[in-house]
């Protein structure tokens, strides 16, 4: 019996999704995202040249490949249509192979002036956000006041639109944001609809049900584990379930039709925005691991906070996702370090723990490191395990010990070819 997979990411997004992805969609037939919007960037390097994914599925440049967009996903007209006519350029038959959930709900361009005025509004103790509308989408879904992508076609849509457009202002003038043009907002917007509207739109859970028993299907998850709605670090989170749990709403499909759960964690951690991060590195090891992992954000160009990989949130993202194959990436970051090292439990208010807090931003989280000999050698050259050097393997040995699972995928550069399987 088919089942659906499962690729997510284990730390605060940013991982490499999207070359996994990429790189394990020759074995699927459809890609589909459960979650997110825009603000994620999964970059794909093939052929020499990157590409970066915000709402497309990392499938869309197989040919023979559906790429679906589940109810789950918040959609922005505006940045899909840009998006889509990146990637047509680069050879992609995005009319044939791309559908969208009727049931998705889509970013208008209100909803980023609401997350650009919020967090405006909450000067220091602001979220980091992307400011590309997820938070106040998804808080109009919630509160039963959104668009869905089938209204489009509604011929009361712009009414509707109106009538949000005037609730959304006055809360945006209310927090004092001024900086925009909104007749411009509203024609960019009305112009991407209209473009939207000549691709395929579906109720996809039946698409995607109708499928299991005859395809292969892989379910590509956003952002990252400890970005998760409720098991992130909250506030400072995204608004959606990035676990394998938003696999089931945010594609309509049963839990026992999940198959394999591939969970993929950098070598190190990093994270972009806001929010408490045990094992930052604040000194110059992290600048390192920051140019030599080239960690600026693919949607936002900001730098990325960097800091040794963390096992008690990782074996955490594991639990709550239900995880089976581990996929490590950046490895190759690792070489030339005198020493790497792990975080293995945590001391709060001096206090051991190997389990993540309740409120990790305001107790004081003092991590406790192992420390690991370093390599020399360049790995971004390395094809099959045992052309690893030994100090690595050795590292690698005590994570699968301690996570108790085996690391399915080395990843060791960005290209497709540089990628190692167990
Ligand atoms: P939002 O999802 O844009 O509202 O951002 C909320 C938090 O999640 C911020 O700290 C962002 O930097 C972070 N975030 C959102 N999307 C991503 C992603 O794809 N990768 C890494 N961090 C992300």
């Amino acid at each position: 019996m088919n089942k659906i997979d499962v690729v997510l990411g284990l730390q605060w997004g940013d991982e490499g999704k999207g070359k996994i992805a990429d790189f394990l969609t020759p074995n699927y037939q459809i890609i589909a995202r459960f979650q997110g919007g825009p603000n994620a960037g999964h970059s794909l390097k093939f052929n020499g040249k990157t590409h970066v994914l915000n709402t497309i599925p990392s499938g869309i440049f197989h040919e023979n490949t559906t790429n679906v967009i589940g109810n789950g996903v918040v959609v922005d007209p505006v940045r899909i249509k840009s998006e889509i006519e990146r990637v047509i350029d680069a050879g992609a038959d995005v009319r044939q192979n791309l559908l969208f959930s009727k049931k998705a709900h889509v970013i208008l361009p209100t909803h980023r002036l609401l997350d650009a005025a919020s967090e405006h509004a909450k000067g220091d103790a602001k979220i980091g956000s992307t400011l590309r509308g997820i938070g106040p989408t998804y808080r109009d879904k919630i509160g039963r006041n959104g668009v869905r992508l089938g209204d489009l076609f509604h011929p009361n849509f712009k009414q509707k639109y109106e009538a949000i457009k005037k609730e959304q202002l006055a809360l945006v003038e209310f927090l004092g944001y001024k900086d925009f043009d909104i007749i411009a907002l509203d024609q960019e917007f009305f112009e991407a609809c209209e473009f939207l509207k000549e691709f395929k739109f579906e109720d996809t859970e039946y698409f995607i049900n109708g499928a299991i028993p005859t395809h292969k299907i892989l379910a590509e998850g956003a952002q990252g584990s400890m970005l998760d709605i409720d098991f992130g670090s909250y506030p400072f989170v995204t608004s959606s379930n990035t676990i394998s749990g938003g696999v089931c709403n945010g594609l309509g499909i049963a839990p026992q039709n999940i198959g394999d759960v591939y969970g993929i964690f950098k070598a190190y951690c990093t994270r972009v925005g806001s929010g408490p991060f045990p094992s930052e590195l604040l000194d110059e090891t992290g600048e390192l691991l920051r140019k030599k992992g080239n960690e600026f954000g693919a949607t936002t160009g900001r730098p990325r906070r960097c800091g040794w990989l963390d096992l008690v949130a990782l074996k955490y993202a594991i639990m709550l996702s239900g995880v089976n194959r581990l996929i490590m990436m950046k490895s190759d970051v690792l070489s030339e370090f005198d020493e790497v090292k792990v975080a293995v439990a945590y001391k709060v208010n001096g206090t051991e723990t190997n389990q993540i807090p309740y409120d990790l931003c305001n107790e004081t989280v003092e991590p406790i490191y192992k420390s690991f000999k370093g390599w020399s050698e360049d790995l971004t050259i390395c094809r099959k395990k045992s052309d690893l050097p030994q100090n690595f393997l050795d590292y690698i040995q005590y994570l699968e010990t301690e996570l108790a699972l085996p690391i399915h995928i080395i990843s060791v550069g960005p290209d497709r070819e540089q990628t190692i399987l167990d």
